[in-house]
């Protein structure tokens, strides 16, 4: 079922690459944006994974709301492009992320840059993937570390404690980073590339898939108060490796405003 799943994200990240006529709408604001391929994308990932699991729900950010009709509990969780500002200026930092969870749990994970032909991929106890190579989190303390922060352009009553946390994340690390996709900087933290990751406020569709690829990778996924990521409604985020982790989450205890 990966490799299936794994095909069919693949194509669609083809079609990213070869996007022509991007037309950019506004959703909530300026800073929120939809293209016509969001809304394509998500339509060909429900169509093709639907062949694939036929009893599985959807939850996906382009309005893609439909309960799980099943019996067993399963459904997926896609953010048919993340980075959709990065697509739209032709930014070339933007992924493709589909989950799969079962009875609340995510089982299954792929994260796709086309940009870059990255494949990322996860299924629950059995590791974490890169182009079928396997991965690990870095061995790297925060203080020589790299964090990747996200700024959560959509609910900017955060902006404060979001910059507050990017000041003493960079005192305490050797630099840090923003992508502008959340999945692509999960799966940064899971490749060992960089060592933490927060941003305050997600949706499932950002992270579902990245969390699994950066547990599976040997690194630590939960929201910024410890506790597990949601899966049906909006949580901060915090990915670390375990070195970083518990200094890391210091940081984020401190920095409360
Ligand atoms: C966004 C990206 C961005 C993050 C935002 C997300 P979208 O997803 O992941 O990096 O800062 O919070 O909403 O809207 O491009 O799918
Ligand atoms: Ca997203
Ligand atoms: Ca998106």
């Amino acid at each position: 079922m990966l490799n299936k799943m794994v095909e069919a994200v693949r194509e669609e990240g083809l079609r990213m690459l070869k996007a022509k006529e991007i037309r950019t709408e506004e959703k909530g604001g300026p800073e929120d944006v939809v293209t016509n391929y969001d809304r394509m994308v998500q339509e060909n990932l429900e169509r093709k994974l639907r062949e694939i699991l036929p009893q599985a729900g959807f939850l996906g950010e382009e309005g893609l709301r439909a309960p799980a009709q099943d019996h067993d509990g399963s459904c997926f969780i896609i953010d048919p492009i993340d980075g959709t500002m990065n697509f739209s200026r032709g930014y070339g930092r933007s992924c493709i992320s589909v989950a799969l969870a079962k009875e609340g749990r995510v089982v299954l994970g792929i994260v796709y840059d086309p940009y870059q032909d990255e494949m990322f991929t996860a299924e629950r106890g059995k590791g974490a993937f890169l182009n079928g190579r396997p991965i690990r989190v870095s061995d790297r303390g925060l203080r020589k570390g790299v964090v990747m922060v996200g700024t959560m352009p959509y609910a900017r009553e955060l902006a404060d404690r979001t910059f507050r946390l990017a000041r003493r994340f960079f005192d305490e690390s050797l630099d840090i980073r923003r992508s502008g996709s959340a999945a692509i900087d999960i799966c940064a933290v899971a490749a060992g590339r960089t060592e933490v990751f927060y941003e305050l406020k997600l949706w499932p569709w950002d992270y579902a898939a990245g969390s699994l690829i950066a547990q599976e990778a040997g690194g630590v996924a939960m929201n910024c108060e410890g506790s597990d990521l949601s899966l049906t409604e909006a949580s901060s985020v915090l990915i670390t490796n375990a070195a970083a982790w518990e200094d890391a989450a210091a940081i984020l205890r401190e920095v409360t405003k």
